[in-house]
């Protein structure tokens, strides 16, 4: 079993840790922000996460600890995990929290008599491991990098949401380090998780695949995304017929042990829709471009994939305005603000422009969510908007109801409009909904 410290316990590293702690490994968490760490000590979640609260009350205390002190964690441990965020200006990626970090773990390792591995598993872009990172714990410890200490990237495959599960078991495990030592130590995390494949690799290889991943799933969305709007330019085509038929090819389903073919699981991020958004996809795609281009490459394919997610709320604007005329004056119901279902998380939620663009068009916006108001409401300060407790609430009187976030309880919608007194127009942003259970409808691809 080994010993290991993570460097910030937000929702990769605490994640990870509770996770390296159930598989029989003693963790370190270090936590900067007090009122964060107070929460971790005292056994509770500090973020919506399914089955974190139970995992981090099972462990606290015992395998699982959580400190402030960088040095403390290093010295007790042989291998280091950064996981601090790398936030994304529009240019490059901030390495900011990724060097402090490198500048603290460099110190401790110093001061230690014993071999360090330190490994990157916040996603930064190819050859920041090897560069960066390598550069700034070289000058922090004194030390070489292999001689003096390890070095190693491991990119986190999680999706939000079932983060736990996807730890736990994992379609893959990545891991990259610029010497067989390094590897070793790393590769001995992941010991219990047999008959996963695992890919040993060198850092900026194991840094490209976690973009190349991103990239493609964020790309093929676009894809959707633009044979949608055609199907609507067009006319008489119904984009979910249009992938219905499109997923059908073998290539797009798997045959299970009786026979019966299904829809491979990759189809599921075919679906045309108002926009991808999290703290990953658009901020991975739009890093992986910028850092192209500064190599001299155009990106063309990824660039173009930002530039339709980004055309998306404009989309839903336009078919409301085709709808109702003008949104002068109308109120509108914004159903869903998390990024996606079953998440508090509202990074880059494609309902913000939509809300934006709809209060600055003169409508009264309405907005729910049944996780994501809270937040919501912190990030909309200063915009005219209410926050509904329920899906009634909201969209009580509403001229409109756009359906942004595909939640399991909005799937009550017809019922919910059935009991009004005047049909509202019910864009779904989704397609999660039956057409045929609304008078008047219409939505991504129709
Ligand atoms: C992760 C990855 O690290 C990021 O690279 C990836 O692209 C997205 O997911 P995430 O876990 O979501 O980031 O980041 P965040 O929730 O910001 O967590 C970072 C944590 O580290 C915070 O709790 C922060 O307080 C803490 N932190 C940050 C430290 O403890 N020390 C620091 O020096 C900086
Ligand atoms: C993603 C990747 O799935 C995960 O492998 C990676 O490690 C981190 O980034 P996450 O951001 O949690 O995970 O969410 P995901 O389920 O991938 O959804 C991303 C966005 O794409 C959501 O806004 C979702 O609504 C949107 N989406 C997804 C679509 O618009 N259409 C689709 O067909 C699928």
């Amino acid at each position: 079993m080994s010993r290991v410290s993570i460097i910030g316990a937000g929702y990769v590293g605490l994640v990870t840790g509770v996770c390296l702690a159930e598989k029989g490994h003693d963790v370190v968490c270090v936590e900067s922000d007090a009122a964060k760490l107070a929460t971790i000590r005292a056994g509770a979640a500090p973020f919506h996460e399914e089955g974190l609260g139970e995992l981090l009350q099972k462990h606290i205390g015992h395998r699982f600890t959580a400190t402030a002190s960088v040095d403390e964690a290093v010295a007790a441990t042989e291998l280091t995990l950064i996981a601090v965020g790398t936030p994304f200006d529009g240019k490059t990626i901030d390495l900011s929290y990724v060097l402090r970090a490198c500048d603290e773990i460099g110190a401790a390792i110093r001061k230690a008599d014993r071999y360090h591995v330190v490994v990157v598993k916040s996603t930064v872009v190819p050859g920041t491991t090897t560069g960066a990172v390598q550069a700034q714990l070289e000058k922090s410890s004194g030390r070489r990098a292999g001689a003096g200490f390890g070095l190693g990237a491991n990119p986190e495959f999680l999706t939000e949401g079932t983060a736990l599960k996807d730890f736990m078991y994992p379609d893959r495990i990545v891991i990259g380090g610029i010497d067989e030592r390094s590897l070793e130590v790393l590769a001995a995390l992941y010991t219990a998780f047999g008959g996963v494949p695992v890919i040993r690799t060198n850092p900026s290889t194991a840094e490209m695949i976690k973009y190349a991943s991103n990239s493609l799933l964020a790309a093929m969305i676009s894809f959707s995304n633009e044979i949608a709007d055609l199907c609507t330019a067009v006319g008489g085509i119904d984009a979910l017929d249009v992938m219905r038929g499109v997923h059908a090819s073998t290539y797009l389903t798997v045959t299970n042990g009786n026979g019966a073919r299904a829809q491979a699981p990759i189809s599921s991020f075919l679906e045309a829709g108002c926009g991808f958004g999290g703290s990953c996809l658009p901020k991975d795609v739009s890093a992986l471009v910028a850092h192209g281009n500064a190599r001299g490459l155009d990106m063309g394919l990824l660039r173009e994939v930002m530039t339709i997610n980004r055309r998306r709320p404009g989309r839903v604007i336009e078919a409301l305005e085709r709808g109702l005329g003008t949104l002068g004056g109308k109120r509108v119901a914004v159903l869903g603000l998390a990024f996606k279902p079953d998440t508090d998380d509202v990074r880059e939620s494609p309902a913000f422009p939509i809300i934006r663009a709809l209060v600055e068009g003169g409508a009264q916006v309405s907005a729910f969510d049944p996780v994501a108001n809270a937040p919501a409401r912190r990030a909309l300060a200063g915009v005219t908007v209410s926050f509904a407790k329920n899906l009634q609430e909201a969209v009580e009187g509403a001229d409109a109801v756009v359906v942004v976030t595909r939640w399991k309880e909005f799937e009550m919608l017809p019922d919910v409009v059935a009991a009004m007194d005047r049909p509202p127009l019910v864009f779904d942003g989704r397609r999660m909904l039956d057409r045929a259970a609304f008078a008047r409808y219409d939505g991504i691809g129709l």
